[in-house]
């Protein structure tokens, strides 16, 4: 009876409001994957709610010279619905070759399936027949040159010059595209993986590493139950080195030596989180640095972090990307946003989780500096936001999730969390967070989950403070709250003297005072010059900074913004290198977005895209075309 009043709560889409006088006994009576499952995945043509994936075990071939994974994918399922005969999975541009089920796991016989129509977002559904008593499906099928969440590279394209390399992404809703699933968040597999690339290369996964037993490749497993966008595979010509007892770094040789002194305090990162929110339940925690034409900054790959190269700036001012993807291994691997409009569960508590770690090793002012920046950029991004891109539960239905994602669900995110930790104390909220990853470990869960949980562990013991936080505004409207906290930076606020200083004409750039200033002070100076500087103000800053050959990939790229928006011709090789040996999605389209402002801009967009477009990921094609070609 509770149940299908839920049921009938969440299907007429009363989401918070009229689900909050539902007697909470309701909740737990049905796991929350399972909540979801039944209220559906926008994102996916899978139909957990009948039929469910429970493991999937991958026997895949690496075939470079044809940009081909090649083998079967065998899944067991599980009846969820009684009677329940047809399996429903994503794919996309996959060729399915043969579907085949089997009642003892051992013995297969052939079934019948169906490839739908492809979607442009979703991919195409494919329907296996099931027989009566079926356990296990499995399918033949090889993937395409151009799978969305796979990039393969050229020799060329790596830091040795010499192999191929291969990797995949799998987040949002690209694990269809190398794996028939039911790609949805909400359905969490096992898995293990029988993968064999040609014998000079080594294969890695987001998964246990098993010894080798006989024959060519490598095996693993997952034993914890995950969601399909956390399946990874990488190979190519890669090395690994230790870092500390759990924590150890895989790349390719020639990348090793800056890589491991890079990421010396990763092991330090661990021990941190676990002090805050509990033992990392993971086992090991390594991280691949993969070549640049990786698309995003870091994927939190479960064991296996896949991070781009561009962190690497020598004095280790970018690893809060690792804090960042650490700390995903508690919000958002153990606890999983169930559908894609849940993403802020991911990613808001994850840019949280971050700054505490980044405050506990490398003190309260680095963790200012970067929480500012972030809101600065919050801003900047929501200036051009249509409102309702700027709610944290956002729709996304009939979209691309990858077009959805804004720092939004990040930063917004992450505020809602610092609210609730100033409002109700560090160590009130720190025990709340830790019960949290505990109460849904290894689950999925949705915005309605989260809320219920934080109204009965946290808000209704201290009703007084509850009443600060406007929780209906954080959640389902556009902007920030006026009582959002404000990150508070001293050294910002010297920054910022110095920049007046030489903006006003009173000290030239060479004797401004920026001896000892860290990558994010750096940055902050560049996002507070006006936006237009004169030739000479370009140069003398060039002069004395040497901004156009700046090592660090984030100040190049703010650099690199600002001469195109005020034509300083001496960047542009740099420019045109950088777009051409870079392919990180958030580092290159800023860049393409300014220079498409002005006609010439665009000329130069074009020649310089057509050169670097075949070193782009799929993913950054798809979003750089959106720019360059469009205009
Ligand atoms: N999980 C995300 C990456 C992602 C999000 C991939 C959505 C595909 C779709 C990852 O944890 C992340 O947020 N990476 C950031 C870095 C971070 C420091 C903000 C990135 O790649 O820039
Ligand atoms: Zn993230």
């Amino acid at each position: 009876m509770k149940v299908t009043r839920l049921l009938v709560c969440l299907l007429l889409g009363l989401f918070v409001m009229s689900c909050r006088n539902l007697s909470t006994g309701a909740v737990k009576d049905l796991r929350p994957a399972d909540v979801i499952a039944q209220t559906g995945d926008a994102h996916s043509y899978s139909n957990p709610e009948q039929v469910r994936v429970r493991h999937v075990d991958l026997d895949l071939e690496v075939l470079f010279d044809r940009k081909v994974l090649k083998g079967s994918s065998t899944l067991t399922i599980e009846r969820t619905q009684a009677g329940a005969d047809t399996l429903k999975l994503d794919t996309r541009d996959l060729k399915i070759i043969k579907a085949e089920a089997s009642t003892d796991g051992s013995n297969f016989t052939p079934a019948q399936f169906a490839l739908g129509n492809s979607d442009k977002i979703l991919g195409a559904p494919l329907t296996i027949q099931l027989p009566p008593q079926a356990t296990k499906v499995r399918i033949e099928y090889e993937t395409s040159p151009g799978a969305s969440g796979v990039q393969w590279l050229e020799p060329a394209q790596t830091a040795g010059k010499k192999h191929p390399y291969v990797f995949t992404q799998s987040e949002a809703i690209h694990a269809r595209s190398w794996i028939p699933l039911q790609d949805s968040p909400g359905v969490r597999v096992t898995y293990t993986a029988h993968i064999r690339p040609p014998e000079n290369l080594r294969a890695v996964m987001s998964a246990e590493v098993e010894p080798q037993t006989r024959g060519f490749g490598y095996r693993f497993k997952m034993t914890q139950p995950v969601p399909p966008y956390l399946i990874a595979l990488a190979a190519g010509d890669i090395a690994f080195k230790p870092l500390g007892e759990r924590t150890g770094v895989y790349t390719e040789p020639a990348m090793m030596e800056k890589a491991a002194r890079e990421l010396e305090d990763t092991e330090k990162m661990v021990v941190a989180t676990e002090k805050l929110y509990g033992p990392y339940r993971w086992g090991r925690y390594d991280i691949l640095v993969l070549p640049p034409s990786f698309p995003i900054g870091g994927m939190e790959n479960p064991r296996l972090t896949f991070a781009t190269p561009t962190i690497l700036a020598g004095d280790k001012s970018l690893v809060s990307l690792i804090a960042h993807e650490l700390a995903h291994s508690w919000s958002g691997n153990l606890v999983t946003n169930a559908t894609w409009r849940d993403f802020w569960l991911n990613e808001g508590f994850t840019t949280y989780l971050e700054r505490r770690i980044i405050e506990a090793i490398y003190g309260r002012e680095r963790e200012e500096m970067e929480a500012t920046l972030g809101l600065q950029n919050l801003k900047e991004e929501m200036a051009d936001l249509p409102d309702a891109d700027e709610i944290l539960h956002v729709d996304l239905k009939g979209r691309d999730p990858d077009e959805g994602f804004t720092l939004v669900p990040y930063e917004k995110g992450a505020l809602f969390l610092r609210q609730l930790e100033e409002t109700f104390g560090r160590e009130r909220f720190d025990q709340f967070l830790k019960g949290y990853f505990e109460r849904f470990a290894f689950q999925s869960i949705t915005t309605a989950d989260f809320i219920e949980y934080l109204k009965k562990n946290l808000f209704d013991q201290n009703p007084q403070l509850a009443s600060q936080i406007p929780l209906d505004e954080w959640i389902t409207k556009p902007g920030l709250p006026a009582s959002a906290p404000k990150p508070q930076s001293d050294a910002f606020a010297k920054v910022e003297a110095q920049a007046k200083e030489w903006l006003e004409g009173k000290t030239p750039a060479a004797k401004l005072q920026t001896g000892g200033w860290s990558t994010q002070e750096w940055l902050h100076f560049l996002k507070f010059l006006p936006q237009q500087l004169n030739a000479n103000q370009m140069k003398e800053l060039d002069q004395a900074f040497g901004m156009t050959k700046a090592g660090n990939a984030e100040i190049a790229q703010q650099w690199l913004v600002i001469s195109i928006r005020n034509k300083y011709e001496a960047a542009y090789p740099r420019l045109e290198d950088y777009l051409t040996s870079i392919g990180r999605q958030k580092l290159i389209k800023p860049l393409y977005e300014e220079l498409v402002k002005t006609p010439e801009g665009k000329l130069r967009a074009s020649k310089i895209y057509a050169k670097a477009r075949p070193g782009y990921h799929p993913i950054a094609q798809t979003a750089v075309d959106k720019i360059v070609k469009k205009t």
